[in-house]
C-alpha cells in the first residue's frame, strides 16, 4: 500500500513514522524543503496542492489513500474537494474537523451524550480556565484567579476575533484516548497520560495498562465512542481528558491524526492507528489486538550545552531527521543527533513489558547522552502552577 501524506510537520512525522511501521511507502507533500517528515519518507515532494493541484492530484492518484497532516483550513477544504468523488479515500472527516475547531460547539454536542466536563462558569467560580474557543495549542488559555485576570483573558480572546470558554479549571492527571469511526459506528482505542512541560506542551507520552482504573477506562472508552457516533465520525479524533479526584473531565475533541500518542500507543501495545484508519477506511479494518505493554515517548534537546526535555513544539524545529534503532538505547528514535553535533533534538521511544522496566531504560538512556556527550546537566521542566 501507498500512502500520500500532506504536511510534513510534526503530525506528518508521526503519520509517516506509523505508515513505515506498517508496511506502508509513504510519499510527503510539503511546500517548505524544510519540513522535516520530507527526510524520513519514501518519496519527499516539495509542492503546495494548492498552488499546483493538477501536479498533486497525479501524486495522489498514484496512491491507495490520502492524509492530511496539517491543520491549515484552507488547504483541508482543497483536498476535501479535490479528492470527493475519486476512488481514492481521505483520511480525513471535515465536517467533524470543523465541529471539532469549535470547543463550544463540541461541548455542545459532548453535552447531548452525557459527557463529563468541567463546570461551567460562573457556577465554577474560582479559579476559572479563560481560553478560546477555536484555537489550539494552548493559545490563550489562561487561569484566572479573579475578575481582573478573568477580564484580561477575555481581552485577548476579543483581540483576535474569537468566543471565550469559561470553565472550572480541573487539576489531575492529563489523559488522552483515539478513536475511529466509519461514519456509523466507532471504536476507541487506547488511553495514554500526556505529559506537560514548562510551556504546557507535551514533553512525554505514556502508555501502559496502569494510567486509569477499570471504571476510568471503561468510562473513558464509551466517552470517545458515544460522541464519535453522535458525529458521525468517519476518520480519527481524540479526546483529551482530565483525571480529577472526581472522575473525568473531557477538555476537548480534535479530528484529525494527533502527533505523539500514536506512536507511544505502536511501542507499548502494537496497535497501529494509522494502519487502523487506512484499512477502515478501505473496508477491511485490521482490529489488532491491543498487547498489555508499556511505553514512553519523549523528546530531547540539546542546546546551549544542556539537555532539556522539550516539548514538541520544540522538538519541531528538528531538521533531516531519521528514525534509527538502538539510539541512547532507545527502542527506536526520531532525531538529527550526530556525534559532536552542538545542537540536536531527538525523540525517544522505549518500551517494555511493565512501566518500572521501561522508566529505568528512560533513566538509563539519559546517564547514557551526559556521559557520551560529556554533558553536565539534564533539565526536566514541568509547569510552573503545578
Ligand atoms: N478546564 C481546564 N482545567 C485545567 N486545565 C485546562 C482546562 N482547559 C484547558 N486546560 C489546559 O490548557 C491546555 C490547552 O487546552 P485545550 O482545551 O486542550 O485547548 P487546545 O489544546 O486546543 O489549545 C490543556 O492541555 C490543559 O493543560
Ligand atoms: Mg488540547
Amino acid at each position: 500500500m501507498r500512502l500520500a501524506i500532506v504536511g510534513g510537520a510534526l503530525q506528518g512525522m508521526e503519520a509517516t513514522y506509523l505508515a513505515k511501521k506498517a508496511g506502508i511507502e509513504t510519499v510527503v507533500l510539503d511546500r517548505r524543503d524544510t519540513a522535516p517528515a520530507l527526510s524520513i519518507c519514501d518519496e519527499p515532494v516539495v509542492l503546495n496542492p494548492l498552488e499546483d493541484p493538477s501536479e498533486a492530484r497525479r501524486v495522489f492518484d498514484s496512491c491507495d489513500a490520502v492524509i492530511p497532516a496539517c491543520e491549515e483550513l484552507d488547504l483541508l477544504e482543497g483536498l476535501d474537494s479535490m479528492m470527493s468523488g475519486t476512488d481514492v479515500p481521505l483520511l480525513f472527516d471535515l465536517e467533524s474537523y470543523r465541529l471539532s475547531c469549535s470547543k463550544n460547539r463540541s461541548n455542545e454536542v459532548m453535552q447531548s451524550v452525557g459527557v463529563p466536563l468541567p463546570k461551567p462558569w460562573p457556577e465554577c467560580g474560582f479559579p476559572a480556565i479563560v481560553k478560546p474557543s477555536s484555537q489550539s495549542g494552548s493559545i490563550g488559555v489562561t487561569v484566572a484567579m479573579n475578575q481582573q485576570d478573568v477580564d484580561r483573558g477575555l481581552e485577548f480572546i476579543r483581540s483576535i476575533g474569537d468566543e471565550p470558554v469559561m470553565q472550572e479549571f480541573v487539576h489531575g492527571k492529563s489523559v488522552s484516548i483515539e478513536v475511529i469511526g466509519n461514519g456509523e459506528t466507532a471504536r476507541s482505542y487506547v488511553t495514554t497520560e500526556v505529559v506537560l512541560d514548562t510551556n504546557y506542551d507535551c514533553k512525554m507520552v505514556r502508555c501502559n495498562p496502569n494510567i486509569l482504573s477499570e471504571e476510568d477506562e471503561t468510562e473513558f472508552r464509551r466517552v470517545g465512542k458515544d460522541v464519535a457516533e453522535r458525529m458521525g465520525l468517519k476518520a480519527l479524533m481524540d479526546v483529551e481528558a482530565i483525571l480529577t479526584p472526581k472522575g473525568l473531565r473531557v477538555l476537548e475533541i480534535d479530528a484529525r491524526i494527533p502527533s505523539q500518542t500514536p506512536a507511544a500507543i505502536l511501542q507499548g501495545t502494537g496497535v497501529n492507528l494509522l494502519e487502523e484508519l487506512m484499512t477502515t477506511a478501505l473496508g477491511r479494518p485490521v482490529n489488532r489486538e491491543a498487547v498489555r505493554g508499556s511505553s514512553v515517548y519523549r523528546h530531547l534537546v540539546f542546546k546551549d550545552g544542556v539537555l532539556r526535555s522539550s516539548g514538541e513544539k520544540e522538538f519541531g524545529k528538528v531538521r533531516n531527521p531519521v528514525i534509527s534503532q538502538g539510539l541512547f538505547g532507545s527502542e527506536e528514535s526520531i532525531s538529527d543527533y550526530e556525534p559532536g553535533k552542538r545542537e540536536w533534538r531527538a525523540t525517544l521511544m522505549h518500551s517494555g513489558a511493565t512501566e518500572e522496566e521501561v522508566d529505568e531504560k528512560c533513566r538509563l538512556s539519559i546517564e547514557r547522552i551526559l556521559d557520551e556527550c560529556s554533558i553536565d546537566e539534564f533539565v526536566d521542566g514541568v509547569p510552573e502552577m503545578v
